[in-house]
């Protein structure tokens, strides 16, 4: 008997067929937009009501346009095209948002436009895209999964709050909750990795992060859920391309983070720039309307992405701009990022009859909505205070917190003969490689509020200790432009000089550092890439080196899984240390000279291949699992590349060993399950280690993945010692959505693993009835 929980996400296939083949038809959605206003505050809802009253058509349709920064506020007025024209909106109370001015003085000189000279004096919501730290960088998001460290990874999103709160700014574009099994996909940097039940935890850590317990106060700004939905999952893993996903997908891996977001209380949502099933996300009424504001209840708005509601015409959906703006207010799109087309088109829309006034009247109220929640009436300067900015920006808490991330998202990849952690005296190190001495790269592809230059380069870092001989050999280098705002990527790699060099400092070293990998810039939106290996230029240098002197550690950056096969091969010792931030020299030096204990996880598989690409643990079985006998061709397999991935997700050594043993299972009352089992630390060095535990429910109605996390719990152990971790598993985590998008558990055998990766630990099983 299948049991039926309460949060079904309502609508059966059909409505699926029915909603996104007619986006306009969304009366359904009228009636599920007034449940969503449950839970709120009555002394606001009376506010926004009021205030709503005394609003033009065209004043409301104002609050859904948002236009980004174009003009030096606290310089002259713009006069001229169209900066005068958005200027001319802005005083006419038709922006409700701009994103990108950032400085408490541009902002305090913006909302006084706002609040001043406007008829109703409504101030703007200032967005910005705060993902990883605003001028005091954090380690890239994937960097941070890799932490599996909830605690550490709220307190990064609460401080990157804080610091942007205090220049003006109060909604930050993140998290970013897209799922993701496509390394070459450039974005992945920016989300969580390949599973959903990690992605949805860090999803609740970094909401709460951003937004605290009061949204009103100074230092916690909205988050933003992005990008809704299904953009990590791009056709042949390029940017912004179609995505064609089953239901079983959409519902047990897509959209769990999001959801799980929105009951954190995420107070916006982005929709994305792709396609889903034909229909582009910004017009699809099915996933705005029925499932996010309907089934789930959200109440806060939905803002398009940059000119999403324009690009419907490309996608071949919309015939005109008109028809856009039409599509994408009915579909649920409440702001209008930079398309211009709600506050050109929307109100002739709304005359015509082809929108609702009562869908104007909902965007609207849900952006009035936040401004009062964050405090913004009561005080539109209160984000913006020079001597605030100047105490919180940079300061030591900002500092000490993103060194303590950055550390805890390493991951030790590889350790042959113990070669790490390093001896603080009397070696000579040779430090060799393009990222060696870079102080930008490590500041990540979304450093938008940060000045280049300002991360601690990993030279500096190992130079901050001084017991050791330090000979640094840069060898062949990348360029990266300061290509931030221009978004063009000069990648200039033909340059050999240097490779002697290195190679003579290799020969004349006890330990070799390779700092090779990706800069920053090559990860990213709209960078993607169709190759995952190591440049053939770096990759020629390791080897060269390698040739010269085998002690050699790779210190790996990047923002993507790599294939990293030869290096894994040759290289005794690995640590992949992500674009880790501002203070990413300091976190990486710690680590190697044993000050940290590495304790990172791979929260995305790397693959041997790119051939293998979408690889990833939690996939199905397929009829033709394994190999019936030898040199047996007719099974699910490569004929030129094993299965198997070269990191599988959940993976990282530390410098101490860990044992499981004892795994215990007991059923409870009402299907849960207790499981235990204990670590025990083996080696020589006290150590954390993150204990996971998947399931595999081996028969059920819609296939389940041979594997799927579903608990884990990071432990300290001293040497000689151990811990029992106990999980309990209940109906939350032992059922699955079925193609209906209905929440079912069902009974039957299923598998349980407890140890230290998807790929090794202890096996067990339990029946639920
Ligand atoms: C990105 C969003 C981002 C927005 C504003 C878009 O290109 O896809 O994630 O928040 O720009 O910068």
């Amino acid at each position: 008997m299948k049991t039926r929980l309460n949060y079904v996400w309502g609508y059966a296939l059909a409505v699926l067929f029915c909603a996104c083949g007619n986006t306009n038809d969304t009366g359904k959605s009228a009636d599920t937009n007034v449940k969503s206003q449950q839970g709120l505050n009555p002394d606001i809802e009376r506010k926004v009501d009021s205030l709503l009253s005394l609003m033009t058509l065209e004043e409301k349709i104002g609050q859904m346009n948002q236009y980004t920064g174009f003009w030096e506020v606290t310089g002259p007025t713009p006069s001229e095209g169209n900066q005068a024209l958005k200027y001319e909106h802005l005083k006419k109370g038709w922006v409700g948002s701009m994103l990108n001015v950032t400085g408490a003085k541009e902002v305090t000189a913006l909302q006084k436009i706002a609040v001043e000279e406007t008829r109703l004096g409504i101030p703007l919501i200032i967005g910005f895209d705060v993902v990883h730290g605003y001028k005091t960088v954090s380690p890239i998001p994937l960097a941070e999964a890799a932490s599996w460290d909830l605690e550490a990874i709220q307190r990064s999103a609460e401080v990157a709050a804080k610091e942007a709160a205090a220049s003006g700014i109060n909604w930050t574009f993140a998290p970013m909750v897209d799922i993701s099994r496509d390394a070459r996909w450039g974005r992945v940097m920016e989300g969580a990795g390949e599973d959903p039940f990690l992605g949805s935890k860090i999803a609740i850590a970094r909401v709460k992060g951003f937004q605290g317990d009061d949204l009103s106060a100074n230092s916690t700004i909205a988050a933003c859920a992005k990008h809704f939905a299904a953009y990590g999952f791009p056709e042949s893993g390029k940017d912004y391309n179609t995505a064609d996903l089953g239901t079983s997908t959409l519902y047990n891996v897509v959209l769990p983070p999001f959801k799980a977001a929105n009951e954190a209380g995420a107070r916006t949502f982005m929709n994305s720039f792709n396609e889903l099933n034909g229909i582009p996300a910004t017009g699809d009424a099915f996933l705005q309307r029925q499932i996010l504001k309907g089934d789930w209840n959200f109440n806060g708005f939905v803002v398009s992405d940059w000119g999403s509601i324009g690009e419907m015409i490309a996608h071949g959906y919309a015939k005109d701009g008109k028809e856009a703006a039409k599509i994408a207010a009915n579909a649920g799109s409440d702001m209008d990022m930079e398309s211009h087309l709600y506050v050109e088109h929307l109100s002739q829309v709304v005359k015509d009859g082809d929108v609702k006034e009562a869908y104007i009247d909902d965007a609207a109220r849900r952006i009035l909505r936040l401004k009062y929640e964050l405090g913004l009436f009561e005080d539109p300067y209160k984000y913006s205070n020079e001597t605030n900015e100047a105490n919180v920006v940079g300061s030591t808490e900002i500092q000490e917190a993103v060194l303590d991330m950055a550390k805890k998202s390493i991951v030790l990849l590889k350790n042959d003969k113990q070669l790490l952690p390093l001896k603080k005296e009397g070696l000579n190190i040779a430090i060799i490689g393009a990222l060696a001495n870079d102080k930008t790269s490590p500041l990540g592809n979304w450093r938008l509020g940060a000045k280049n230059g300002t991360a601690v380069s990993l030279l500096e870092g190992l130079q901050a200790y001084k017991g050791n001989t330090i000979t640094y050999v840069q060898g062949p280098n990348f360029v990266e432009n300061d290509i931030v705002f221009s978004r063009q990527l000069e990648f200039n790699i033909s340059n050999k000089k240097g490779l002697q060099e290195a190679v003579s400092a290799a020969k004349n070293a006890d330990v070799v550092l390779m700092a090779l990998g990706e800069h920053a810039m090559q990860t990213g939106e709209g960078r993607s890439q169709a190759n995952i290996e190591m440049d053939p230029l770096q990759q020629e240098l390791l080897e060269a080196v390698h040739k010269a002197n085998p002690n050699v550690v790779l210190v790996l950056s990047n923002g993507r899984p790599l294939a990293i096969n030869w290096a894994n091969e040759n290289i005794p010792a690995i640590l992949e240390t992500w674009h880790l931030g501002t203070q990413s020299g300091n976190a990486i030096a710690q680590v190697l000279y044993g000050d940290y204990n590495p304790s990172g996880k791979l929260p995305m598989t790397f693959p041997r291949n790119v051939g293998q690409v979408p690889i990833y643990y939690n996939h199905k079985s397929s009829g033709r699992p394994n190999e019936p006998s030898p040199g047996e061709v007719f099974w699910s397999h490569y004929t030129d590349e094993s299965n198997s991935p070269l990191y599988p997700f959940g993976y990282g050594l530390s410098y101490t060993s860990f044992e499981y043993s004892n795994l215990q299972v007991s059923n409870v009352e009402n299907n849960s399950v207790k499981v235990s089992g204990t670590v025990t630390n083996t080696g020589a060095y006290s150590g954390k280690e993150v204990v996971q535990l998947y399931i595999h429910d081996l028969f059920a109605s819609v296939t389940r993945p041979i594997k799927e996390l579903k608990g884990f719990e990071m432990i300290s152990i001293e040497p000689g010692t151990s811990q029992t971790v106990t999980f309990t598993l209940t109906e939350k985590e032992l059922g699955f959505y079925d193609n209906q998008g209905n929440y079912i558990v069902e009974p039957g055998d299923f598998k349980v693993f407890v140890g230290g990766s998807s790929a090794s630990g202890l096996e067990s099983e339990f029946t639920i009835n």
